[in-house]
C-alpha cells in the first residue's frame, strides 16, 4: 500500500508493453477510462466546432489508454481482450506494436485531432507513441521538476487537457504549469478524480489562472478494492476528510468524480 492507503501498482506502467497493465487492471474491473469517455467525446466535438486540428494532452496517459479508446473508438472491454489473452502473451513487444498500429490505421474516428500524452514513465510513452495511439509524448515529471521550454512549448499547444487516475499523483503543482503554459489561450480541462483526493487545491489553482471549475453530477465506479487493507485505510481516510463511504467505497469500488475546468474567457 502506499502512505495515502491506495494499493501500489506502480510496476505495471513502467512495463515496455501494456500487457501487465491489462492483466492486472482487468481483476480489478479498472472501467474509468469507459466512463469518462463520452464526458471526453462530447468535450472534443464541441470544440471541433471552432477548432482545428483539435490538440488533446492526456496527463498521467500512460500506454495512450484514453487516446487509443477516443480516437479508435474502442472500449476498455475490447482492450481488456486484445492484450489479456493466450496469443498476446506469446507476441513480442514488437509484434504488439505493429498489430495497434494496423489497428490506428484502420480506425481512426478522429482525423484532425492531435494527442499529445504527458507521463514519468518513458516505458508507456514509448509505447504509446510507437503504437500510434498518442502523436507526441510529454515526458515528464512537473510535480518534482518544472517544465523545460520545451516542455512548455508542447503543452501550450492543448486545447483539452483530460486525465483519469492521475490526479494524486500529479497535484496543482502540474496542472498549474500546464494552465499557463499557453498564456492568452488556456485549454479546456476535464479531470476525473477519486473521491479520496480532494480536487479544491486544484480548482483554486486554477481559479487563479482564470478558470471556473464545475463538478459535473454523480460518481462513476473507477474499480474494485485491490485488498481488504486498501480498502479499510481509503474508508477511514474519506471519514477524516467528511466524505461518507456508506453504499459506495464501503460496498467494495472505489468512486471518482468528474470536474470540468474551463477559462472564464470561453
Ligand atoms: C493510475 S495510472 C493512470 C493511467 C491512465 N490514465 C489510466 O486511466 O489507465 C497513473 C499514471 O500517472 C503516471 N504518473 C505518476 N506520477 C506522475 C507524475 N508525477 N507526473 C506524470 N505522470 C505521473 C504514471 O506513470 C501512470 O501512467
Amino acid at each position: 500500500l502506499h502512505k495515502d492507503g491506495k494499493a501500489a501498482l506502480d510496476h505495471i506502467y513502467t512495463e515496455p508493453d501494456p500487457r501487465a497493465y491489462f492483466s492486472t487492471l482487468r481483476g480489478l474491473e479498472y472501467q474509468i477510462p469507459q466512463l469518462a469517455k463520452p464526458h471526453f467525446g462530447q468535450l472534443i466535438a464541441e470544440l471541433r466546432r471552432t477548432r482545428n486540428p483539435v490538440t488533446i494532452l492526456d496527463i498521467g496517459c500512460s500506454y495512450g489508454i484514453n487516446a487509443a479508446l477516443l480516437r479508435c473508438d474502442l472500449s476498455m472491454a475490447e482492450l481488456y481482450d486484445r492484450y489479456d489473452n493466450p496469443d498476446a502473451s506469446v507476441q513480442t513487444r514488437q509484434s504488439l506494436v505493429e498489430r495497434d498500429r494496423e489497428l490506428v490505421a484502420d480506425r481512426d474516428r478522429l482525423p484532425g485531432t492531435v494527442f499529445l500524452g504527458l507521463d514519468a514513465s518513458t516505458a508507456a510513452l514509448s509505447y504509446a507513441t510507437s503504437a500510434g495511439f498518442i502523436d507526441e509524448a510529454v515526458p515528464a515529471d512537473l510535480e518534482h521538476d518544472p517544465a523545460t521550454p520545451a516542455q512548455l512549448g508542447q503543452l501550450a499547444r492543448a486545447d483539452l487537457v483530460i486525465s483519469t487516475g492521475c490526479i494524486g499523483y500529479v497535484t496543482e503543482r502540474t496542472i498549474g504549469q500546464v494552465a499557463c503554459a499557453s498564456g492568452d489561450r488556456p485549454p479546456w480541462m476535464a479531470h476525473v478524480v477519486l473521491r479520496m483526493y480532494p480536487f479544491d487545491p486544484v480548482a483554486r489553482c486554477l481559479a487563479r489562472f482564470g478558470y471556473e471549475t464545475r463538478r459535473v453530477d454523480g460518481l462513476l465506479r473507477q474499480r474494485r478494492f485491490a485488498a481488504p487493507e486498501e480498502q479499510a485505510q481509503v474508508v477511514d481516510r474519506l471519514t477524516d476528510i467528511g466524505i461518507d463511504p456508506a453504499g459506495r467505497e464501503s460496498d467494495g469500488w472505489l468512486y471518482a468524480e468528474l470536474f470540468i475546468s474551463r477559462p472564464c474567457s470561453g
